[in-house]
This record gives structure tokens, C-alpha cells and sequence, in this order.
């Protein structure tokens, strides 16, 4: 089929359905949507079967849902209406949620039920459950859909009127959640109120709150039962997360967004107000930090869940030392597992805009990544494995091939490319890890086509070693499991071997750090030289700017050399 995926952005979902449609074999064209005479246009130019919209902001005009079939995909059972499903779903603790695809009328959410399906709700962010349980269910439900159109098409199959549709839960519509209805009332809400809250708005738009008499939007919580103290009150700090007082106990605020900035411009709350956090006593966390460390006989796990996968100068550095500390321990395999949401998305771009030189700390988040990621490639006295349980974007690809092995959940989507920021050329020996894994020439299309690439085409191309269709705690199970007969392997003395043999030689051929110096002089062309692109594309990228147009490479009904790739 000929499919057009409308869309609000490019974002995770999106790419999902993307990578999947054109898996089955579908021929997929993607706009952005930003007008209706531009996405009628659109429409026009690729003649589409099928419209999907996998995230829109607003409704499709009649001049296309009237001639056109367009499913969108709903995150919420059936029955429910509105645009905040998710949100009021987690703030209200429901135990089951779903997605639900709708053919587009004139009511909005209203139109006949092509597909619906349901999961099981866990307490965890809105966008941590959008990635994953959403996402999957939205990949079930348009694939199922799409089967039907066939007959559809044939008259053999209609759409139920969602009224009619038989399902075990029902939804009913709901408004737009105000702030007034997130709101966090200190003195009464329990913990477990409090985490719903701050669950339900993550990562956007955030709860309106005050900190330190300032007003703020607070976002990524996490609950701690080792503390308490006058509701309300913040308690101290570890790094750079707050400790909260609430009735029954306390939440770790880790990022806060200041309204006199913009309020969905994000920094770790205690960079947000650093000299306010300054005063704060340092506390000890009951629950895990960003960075945790566990051995498991012969094999050490180091996990790194940092928020949105962005990482800074001082979270490579300390991640960094957790590594070294880590690799100084009796094991024989050391897991890189990143975070349960994203492996990586490389250096932390909203930390770099709020510096007083965006080009020096570009400068020193990247040289941090790369001492991170130098320390992985010459680890010769263990085997490495990178995990990724979720997402990996630009940067953070190509640390996890300075491991030795590289094993992904199936859902997982890569970006492994730089461009899409404004042209970036691109570190952490990039130049050395792609083509050794996939050979230049298609390292070289990797960087141009600046494309998403699934799990599965990953391992088919060697970019990965192995995908497994888990969910999360299978898939941890599984790599514990495999890891410890990695380290327990009759050849695993020939393996490290061969791993410190093929080092050496490679680094006889051309020495890392000669890779290294190439990256970074065009780096630094990047960031200090006259063509202000990467500036303006992470400026855009930090402030969610919405695109004016959708990108060539994705708009293959906008005929280009590069769309002919995306579309092949
Ligand atoms: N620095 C800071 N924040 C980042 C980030 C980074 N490197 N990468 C992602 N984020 C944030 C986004 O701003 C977004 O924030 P939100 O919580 O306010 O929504 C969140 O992480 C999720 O990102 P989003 O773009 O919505 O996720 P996605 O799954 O749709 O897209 C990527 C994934 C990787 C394509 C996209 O996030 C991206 O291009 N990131 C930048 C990668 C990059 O250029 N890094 C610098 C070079 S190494």
C-alpha cells in the first residue's frame, strides 16, 4: 500500500510505525503536519490508500478525511475522547489502558473503530509509557488495521461505531488537563498522589508548581521512602536532583523547567537554581541514582538511566569513573546497560544552550564522551557488552559500539547520525566504529540518509549483534542470563584474545587518537566556525521550535535524491 504518515513531528511513535510499515513492505511518505493546504497537497502528490497520524495536535481537514481513509491512532481505549488520555489515565492510576484506531470524521476521536487494543498500566512517566507500552500497542493496532483494508475496500468489512464496539474497558471524553487539575497540593497529597501527578505530565508540559518562591514546571520524579519532613519543604539535594517533603514521605525532583524562560526548556533542578540548591544540604538517596552499579557472579552491570538519554560533561565524567571503578572488579564480562527509557542520545544539548558558551561546552561534553567512550574501546582485561532496553540517538549509538558485543530490544529504534543537528560532523570514533561494523560505504549512507533504523535491520546489517522481542523484564532477564554464559563460555580466554589482538592491530593501522583529532577539528568547525547551523538546529531542537516544512529526506512525495533513498 501507499501510505502517508501525517504528523505533528517525526517523534519516536512515528518513527515506530515508519520503520515497521515499511518492513511489511508498504511504500511510506511522511509530512509534517503544518497546514491543511500543505498536507492537502501532500495528499495530492502521493496518492495515498491510506493516511496514518500517528500524533497530531489538531484535526485533519474534511477536505481530506472526506475523500481519503484516515486512521488515527488514539492513545486511549475505546470509547475515550480527548487530548489528554494518557494523562488523566496515569493521574487517575488505571490499571488497563490502551491504544484505538479511528478512521478521521468530523467528530473529533469519534470516527468508526478500525482496531483496539489494551495493556496493562505500570506507575511510570507519561513518556516512558508513550515509548514503550504505547508505541507497541500502536505498531499491534495499525498493522491489524491495515489487514482490513482490503476488504474494506471490497465492502466486506466496515469500521465499528465505537459505541458499538465491544471491549472490556470503555473510556468516556475527558477534557484538556489544566494545570489547575495537575496541581500539587503539598499540605494533603500523599506520595503516591504526588508521583501520579508528576507521572501524568512528564516530560510535557511538566506541573506548575513554586520552588524556592519561584514558580517552575517540575518534571522526572522519582519517590523516596527514607525521608521525611514538613510537607511541602525541600529537604536537601543529591547531585543535581531536590528531595521534596510530602505527607507520608518524599520525591526526588530531578529536572525543573523556570517560567521566566520557557517552561518546557528542561535543566536538572538544581542547575535550574543552582545558588538556591547550593545552600541545600547533600543527602544520601534510599532509592537508585542516575548511575548504579550490581555484580551478578563473574559479571558486573553498570546502569546509567539518565533523563532523556542526554548526557553532560559531568554525568560522562562520573559515569566515566563508575566505569573504571567497574572494570577494576573481579569480573569477566562488564554490561553498559543506559537506562530503561533510552540507551543514549549523545551530549546533553539542553545543558550546552544554557551555558554561557554554547560552543565551549559543546567543546567539553563531547571531548567527555569521547574519554567515555575511549575507555571502553581500551578495555582489554574483560569482554563489554552494551544493552540497549530503549532508544539510542546520534552520540549515543556509537558509544555503544565501542563495546564489544551490542545486544537491543526489538522496539529499540536507532538514529545512528549526526546531521539532523544542524550538519554536526560528529565524535566518539564514529569514523572508526561504523565502518568496521557495516564497511564505508554504508556508513557513509548511514550519516547521509540521517534515517531511523529498526533493531532488526540493525542486526541484519551487523550494526547490532542481537535483538530479542522481549519486553523489558524478559529482555533483562535474558541479558543476565546471557551475559553470565558469555563469561562461563569454554572460548572465552580466545575471545579477549582476540578482542586485544585485533585492538592492537587496528590501533598499529591508524591510532585511535588520530580518529579522534580528525572528529574534532570538524567539531570544531561545528561549534566556533562561521556556518551557525548546528547553534541554530540545537536552539530550535532544546525550545521544541516546530518545523516549517518537513525535512527532504522524509518527504518522498517531495521528490529529491534523498527522498528516493528514504522511500526505497
Ligand atoms: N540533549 C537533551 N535533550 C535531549 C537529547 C539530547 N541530546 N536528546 C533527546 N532529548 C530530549 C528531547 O528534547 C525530548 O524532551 P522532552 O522530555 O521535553 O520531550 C526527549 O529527550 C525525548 O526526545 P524526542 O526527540 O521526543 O525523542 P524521540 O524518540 O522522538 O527522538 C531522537 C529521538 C534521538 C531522534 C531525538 O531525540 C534527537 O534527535 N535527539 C538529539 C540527538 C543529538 O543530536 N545529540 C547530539 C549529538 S551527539
Amino acid at each position: 500500500m501507499r501510505i502517508l504518515l501525517l504528523t505533528h513531528s517525526f517523534n519516536s511513535l512515528s518513527q515506530r510505525l515508519w520503520l515497521e510499515l515499511r518492513a511489511c513492505g508498504h511504500e511510506v511518505s511522511v509530512e509534517l503536519d503544518i497546514a491543511d493546504s500543505v498536507a492537502e497537497e501532500a495528499v495530492a502528490l502521493w496518492r495515498p490508500d491510506v493516511i496514518v497520524a500517528p500524533f497530531l495536535k489538531r484535526a485533519i481537514p474534511a477536505s481530506i478525511w472526506a475523500n481519503h481513509v484516515c486512521l488515527i491512532v488514539h492513545p486511549g481505549i475505546v470509547g475515550d475522547r480527548g487530548p489528554s488520555s494518557l494523562d488523566w489515565a496515569i493521574q487517575e492510576g488505571v490499571a488497563e489502558w490502551g491504544v484505538t484506531v479511528l478512521q478521521a470524521n468530523a467528530v473529533m476521536d469519534g470516527g468508526d473503530i478500525w482496531s483496539a487494543q489494551t495493556f496493562a498500566m505500570r506507575p511510570a512517566k507519561k513518556s516512558s509509557i508513550y515509548r514503550s507500552e504505547v508505541a507497541d500497542a500502536a505498531v499491534r493496532s495499525v498493522l491489524e488495521a491495515l489487514t482490513r483494508y482490503p476488504d474494506y475496500v471490497r465492502g466486506n468489512w466496515k469500521p465499528t461505531p465505537s459505541h458499538e464496539f465491544k471491549s472490556a474497558v470503555r473510556g468516556i471524553e475527558r477534557p484538556f488537563m489544566k494545570q489547575a487539575q495537575r496541581a500539587i497540593d503539598w499540605q494533603h497529597d500523599d506520595t503516591v498522589t504526588v508521583m501520579r501527578k508528576l507521572n501524568a505530565a512528564d516530560g510535557c508540559p511538566g506541573v506548575k508548581d513554586m520552588l524556592f518562591g519561584q514558580p517552575c514546571y517540575l518534571f522526572d520524579a522519582r519517590a523516596e521512602a527514607g525521608y521525611r519532613g514538613a510537607a511541602g519543604e525541600v529537604l536537601g539535594r543529591c547531585g543535581n536532583a531536590l528531595l521534596r517533603a510530602t505527607t507520608d514521605g518524599a520525591v526526588w525532583i530531578g529536572h525543573a523547567g523556570r517560567v521566566e524562560y520557557d517552561p518546557g526548556f528542561k535543566l536538572p533542578a538544581a542547575v535550574a537554581f543552582a545558588a538556591e540548591a547550593a545552600a541545600l544540604p547533600e543527602l544520601v538517596r534510599a532509592v537508585p541514582g542516575e548511575i548504579r552499579y550490581e555484580e551478578h557472579g563473574s559479571v558486573g552491570f553498570l546502569h546509567f538511566d539518565f533523563y532523556n538519554g542526554a548526557m553532560s560533561t559531568d554525568q560522562c565524567t562520573a559515569l566515566r569513573d563508575a566505569y573504571l571503578e567497574a572494570s577494576r572488579r573481579p569480573t569477566r564480562v562488564l554490561v553498559l546497560m543506559g537506562g530503561e527509557d533510552f540507551w543514549s542520545n549523545g551530549i546533553h544539548l539542553n545543558r550546552i544552550e544554557a551555558a554561557d558558551s554554547p560552543a565551549d561546552e559543546s567543546m567539553r561534553n563531547i571531548e567527555a564522551m569521547d574519554d567515555l567512550a575511549l575507555e571502553i574501546l581500551r578495555t582489554t582485561n574483560r569482554l563489554t557488552v552494551a544493552v540497549m532496553q530503549g532508544n539510542a540517538g546520534a552520540g549515543g549509538c556509537f558509544l555503544a559500539l565501542a563495546a564489544d558485543q551490542v545486544w537491543a530490544r526489538q522496539a529499540v529504534v536507532l538514529n545512528p547520525h549526526y546531521k539532523n543537528m544542524g550538519n554536526l560532523y560528529g565524535s566518539e570514533y564514529w569514523t572508526y566504529l561504523l565502518p568496521s561494523r557495516v564497511g564505508k560505504e554504508r556508513a557513509q549512507s548511514i550519516m547521509q540518509n540521517r534515517l531511523p533504523i529498526s533493531a532488526v535491520a540493525a542486526v541484519q546489517e551487523g550494526l547490532l549483534d542481537a535483538c530479542f522481542d522481549d519486553d523489558t523484564t524478559a529482555f533483562r532477564s535474558r541479558v543476565k542470563r546471557m551475559a553470565l554464559e558469555l563469561a562461563t563460555a569454554p572460548d572465552y580466554a580466545q575471545r579477549l584474545a582476540d578482542k586485544c589482538a585485533r585492538r592492537t592491530c587496528d590501533e598499529a593501522k591508524k591510532p585511535l587518537a588520530e580518529y579522534r583529532a580528525e572528529e574534532l577539528s570538524e567539531m570544531k568547525r561545528n561549534f566556533y566556525g562561521f556556518d551557525p547551523s548546528y547553534h541554530y538546529a540545537r536552539h530550535h531542537f532544546v525550545y521544541k521550535i516546530p518545523h516549517a516544512f518537513t525535512p527532504r529526506h522524509l518527504a518522498c512525495h517531495r521528490e529529491s535524491p534523498m527522498s528516493a533513498t528514504a522511500c526505497a
